[in-house]
């Protein structure tokens, strides 16, 4: 197993723990029914750290400690691993996932005080595992307790996050390799479909080849696939993927692979018969003008909330120009009178979570993209066939009704402006179309 990375990793949060005290959890198994387990996935956290795959484990960060990293884990355990696979155990995790120390986790409470007594401050998220919480804050609570007696009594507690998530945001080469493989083999997925797709099919159908696409190159789906056709694509979660689809439905998929824990987050919306209607064109043209224009300004210190503002722009033109919406632009964009349509961001942080860590605003104001940040631009348009149900809905024309775009692109901003990491899934009116 090739450690480098995670130990270059850690070598950089000891330093920056200053001092102090981490204690980062595995991620729990989770049980799908009865005595079966939904497939692993360990917490991101803790595999960017450890890259140990194993539930019932526990890293400790110590810099003064004269184990500085320390790993809790699962003993080998002959008859367990007939069952249920390989453990690394206590020697392995020393031998080759470079714990200084490691110890089996029924040991924990034993230890745990040896790892707090000399920490001013103490990183943990608390609210993941309710036992361990309770075990941390009470041989907290004891360190403090002594500590009283000595003089040096309190101990705060911090997020991991305002170290951990930082670093998580930058990828380094590493990851973004990881990353551009995931794009890979998603984009391949998305062609597929491309192909295949004529009225009749069910959505499940999709969804069974884009997912046979993502295992066939040794990934897996980075989220629930969303095979949207028809009305169903005004449902920003919608998963079921139970219908059939007709002739004149769009359909709007968003669907990608995770590999070696990276992820992308690819949406396409396709014409199920291969052509659009015209409306459905109009209003899939104003979603990728604003996706284009968006992408194009991205580069290192541009404000990250100018992809958002730049994608209402356009779209509050376009909803302006069909008449969709109406009054003077600014203050069309001013009042959010384009957010029945278009309710949610223009993207996120991408990663080894679907909707990755760090900060969007840093000192109050929006962040400044740097090289190696890699974000999603997914602007989208929807005309929910009962939304005017809804108060202060703008009235829509019938036949508008019932349409659903969005289109997705995962974009790493580079020293010299940006790489779209999924251009080549089409999306252009000329390659959707037959
Ligand atoms: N697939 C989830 C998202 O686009 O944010
Ligand atoms: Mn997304
Ligand atoms: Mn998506």
């Amino acid at each position: 197993m090739k450690q480098t990375y995670h130990a270059q990793r850690r070598q950089a949060f000891l330093e920056q723990l200053d001092g102090q005290t981490a204690i980062i959890a595995a991620a729990p198994a989770v049980t799908m029914h009865r005595d079966v387990e939904w497939p692993y996935r360990q917490h991101s956290d803790f595999q960017y750290l450890t890259g140990l795959s194993e539930p019932d484990a526990i890293a400790i960060f110590a810099p003064w400690h004269e184990h500085p990293y320390t790993l809790f884990l699962r003993e080998k355990d002959l008859l367990a691993e007939i069952w249920e696979g390989e453990r690394v155990g206590v020697h392995g995790a020393e031998k080759s996932y470079g714990a200084d120390k490691a110890y089996p986790i029924s040991e924990l409470p034993q230890r745990l005080h040896e790892y707090l007594g000399s920490s001013q401050a103490l990183y943990y998220h608390l609210g993941m595992d309710a036992e361990l919480d309770r075990l941390v804050l009470s041989e907290r609570q004891k360190g403090m307790q002594l500590g009283q007696r000595s003089g040096d009594s309190t101990q705060s507690l911090h997020e991991p996050a305002s170290i951990l998530h930082e670093m998580r945001l930058h990828k380094d080469a590493a990851e973004i390799r990881r990353m551009r493989k995931a794009a890979k083999i998603s984009v391949k997925a998305h062609k597929a479909v491309l192909k295949t797709l004529e009225p009749g099919m069910y959505e499940y159908q999709i969804q069974a080849l884009l997912e046979q696409q993502f295992l066939t190159a040794g990934g897996c789906y980075a989220y629930p696939s969303i095979v949207a056709s028809g009305t169903n694509a005004c449902i920003l979660h919608y998963t079921e993927n139970r219908r059939k689809m007709r002739d004149g439905d769009l359909l709007l998929i968003d669907a990608a692979a995770m590999y070696d824990y990276y992820n992308a987050d690819i949406t396409r919306t396709l014409p199920v018969n291969g052509r659009f209607s015209a409306r459905q064109a109009a209003i899939y043209q104003i979603v990728l003008d604003a996706q284009e224009a968006a992408i194009a300004k991205v580069k290192p210190k541009l404000p990250y909330s100018e992809i958002h503002a730049t994608a209402v722009q356009v779209i509050c033109q376009g909803l302006s120009d069909l008449k969709l919406l109406k009054g003077d632009l600014d203050g069309l964009i001013e009042q959010g009178a384009y957010r029945p349509f278009f309710m949610h961001g223009t993207g996120h942080w991408l990663g080894m979570d679907v909707h990755d860590v760090g900060d969007y605003q840093q000192q109050g104001q929006s962040r400044l993209l740097q090289a190696g940040h890699v974000f999603t631009v997914e602007p989208g348009i929807y005309i929910h066939p009962r939304a005017q149900a809804i108060k202060g809905q703008p009235s829509i024309g019938k036949k508008w009704r019932g349409i659903g775009v969005r289109i997705e692109d995962n974009i790493v901003v580079t020293t010299k402006g940006h790489e779209n990491l999924t251009a080549g899934a089409p999306k252009q009116l000329r390659d959707i179309q037959t």
